[in-house]
């Protein structure tokens, strides 16, 4: 694979532009559930969301975790960028596959609202929206100082 060698730093690039792409939806759409929970169902105001929800998830955040992966897959490609004997890498990918679990659990919590029948309040989506922030915080602690 010596041949990716020199395209590293722009496999680099698109991973952490992905990365951002990504998380922007993740830290967006929990807060568009808190104001669509508040919205009487039927509403024209529930059904904005609707629509807003559906592209968010559809037009931005699938797209962005699918590139994330591709890249991310890209840059382990690389050799030399990984030490598969270290432990960053298992602690960052183990907080990669939490990020996903929540990922799917949005997109399942989007179709309840979409089917009128969420019963969840907007204080449980204020709870979940800090999930994403913990999960971030952890993957790039040991994407960049890869303390062990
Ligand atoms: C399957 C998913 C993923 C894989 C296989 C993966 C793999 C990698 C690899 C191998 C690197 C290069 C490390 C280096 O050059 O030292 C990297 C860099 C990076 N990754 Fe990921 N990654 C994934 C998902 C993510 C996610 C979800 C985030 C953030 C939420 C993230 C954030 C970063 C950042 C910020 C860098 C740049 C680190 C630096 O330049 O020091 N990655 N990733």
């Amino acid at each position: 694979m010596n041949w990716l060698v020199p395209a590293y730093p722009w496999i680099k690039v698109a991973h952490i532009f992905s990365v951002i792409a990504w998380m922007a939806g993740l830290f967006y759409l929990p807060r568009l559930f808190v104001y669509h929970a508040e919205a009487p169902p039927g509403s024209d105001q529930a059904a904005t969301f609707k629509v807003m929800e559906r592209r968010l998830l559809r037009g931005i955040m699938n797209p962005a975790m699918i590139a994330t992966y591709i890249f991310g897959i890209g840059l382990a490609a690389v050799p030399g960028t990984v030490d598969w004997a270290a432990g960053w890498i298992w602690v960052k990918l183990l907080g990669v596959a939490a990020l996903t679990g929540f990922h799917h659990l949005l997109a399942r919590w989007r179709k309840d609202f979409a089917a009128d029948r969420n019963r969840r309040g907007a204080r449980f989506f204020r709870f979940v929206n800090e999930i994403p922030t913990l999960l971030l915080l952890l993957i790039i602690a040991m994407v960049v100082a890869k303390p062990f």
